[in-house]
């Protein structure tokens, strides 16, 4: 299959920050409807898609909400302070450009601070070029969220953008839908929502379907890089197939599995033990009395970034490793 940057490029610039991923969930809903049986809006407002199959149901999750600057004041002389959704660094997020669901654009900057080791985000404001509050609230309200504005770049290798965390692991999923021919399992795709503010939806989702199996796709971090920390991914080296972070050890039976497939189907792969971070199977182990879950990951240079990078072959091998996965016989 030809690598989709179009879908990519899409998937990236739709405004989406936790707890607002309407936008994205309509634009998903009209790429895989045709491709699935039944699609259902949770209350939470994840998106299920159920493909009917005979075996195993399994859920597969990838998080449609991405991390954003939410407004908590605005100054009478119309500059915005703010709070973050998810995980915003202040040293990255100082001087990128912002956009508001409303497509009111701005820019971030920073009172004036001597060490900017110590640049605090309450000490940052975004500017939307507004000369007064009472201008400023014609565009913006308190709790509005902004997110990156950015657009997706890319070459013969990598692609790189804001937001790959985690509109490619949608991609994958949107990408294995439409691989996909018969289902040989019972299979659950969710796009999630709230991931990045403590895999919210994905904990309701699964408790509702009670899946016997969860997967979820997401990047990870990167180890390959002048001086990086110790860590054995990188890019272009595969699939990574977790092991451990820090909201799930995956269940051994879902890693060889996932290890075996990889192996017999000569998709490259690589395995990942991340000191940090969590994804939505962390969320789904537990549920009820408590699910074999994996991750697939997605190797991801700068996540968090404005420029988070990712290999196209190491994408597509994940979508092959995915619908590998997805089609696999289950004996118990
Ligand atoms: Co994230
Ligand atoms: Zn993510």
């Amino acid at each position: 299959m030809a690598f989709n940057s179009e879908l990519l490029r899409k998937l990236v610039k739709i405004y989406g920050p936790s707890s607002n991923e309407n936008l994205v969930r309509e634009f998903i809903i009209e790429e895989i409807k045709t491709y699935v049986d039944e699609i259902e809006i949770d209350s939470m407002g994840n998106l299920i898609a159920h493909k009917k199959g005979p075996g195993k149901k399994i859920m597969i999750s990838s998080h449609m909400d991405q991390i954003g600057l939410m407004v908590i004041d605005i100054d009478k002389n119309g500059f915005l302070r703010f709070t973050n959704v998810g995980g915003i660094s202040p040293q990255i997020t100082l001087s990128q450009r912002v956009i508001f669901e409303n497509g009111t654009v701005g820019g971030v900057f920073s009172e004036p601070v001597e060490d900017m080791s110590k640049l605090k985000l309450e000490n940052m404001y975004i500017d939307i070029g507004a000369f007064s509050k009472e201008e400023a609230e014609k565009y913006v309200q308190i709790g509005d969220i902004c997110i990156y504005n950015t657009n997706l770049d890319e070459n013969e290798n990598v692609v790189f953008s804001s937001y790959l965390d985690d509109r490619v692991g949608c991609f994958v999923s949107i990408e294995a839908i439409k691989t996909l021919k018969e289902a040989k399992n019972d299979l659950y795709f969710v796009f999630s929502v709230q991931e990045e503010v403590g895999l919210r939806g994905a904990k309701t989702a699964a408790y509702k379907i009670n899946p016997d199996i969860g997967i979820s796709l997401d990047v990870t971090i990167h180890g390959d890089t002048p001086k990086a920390k110790r860590f054995a991914v990188g890019l272009n080296k595969g699939a990574a197939i977790k092991i451990k972070d820090n909201s799930l050890i995956c269940h051994p039976k879902v890693r060889d599995t996932l290890i075996k497939i990889a192996k017999e189907s000569n998709i490259p792969y690589q395995l990942e033990v991340l000191d940090a971070g969590g994804t939505d199977s962390g969320a789904i182990q537990l549920t009820k009395s408590g699910i074999p879950s994996g991750v697939i990951s997605i190797p991801t240079r700068y996540v968090h970034s404005t420029m988070e990078m990712a290999s196209k072959n190491d994408i597509k091998n994940c979508i092959d490793l995915l619908v590998g996965f997805l089609n696999y016989e289950f004996n118990v």
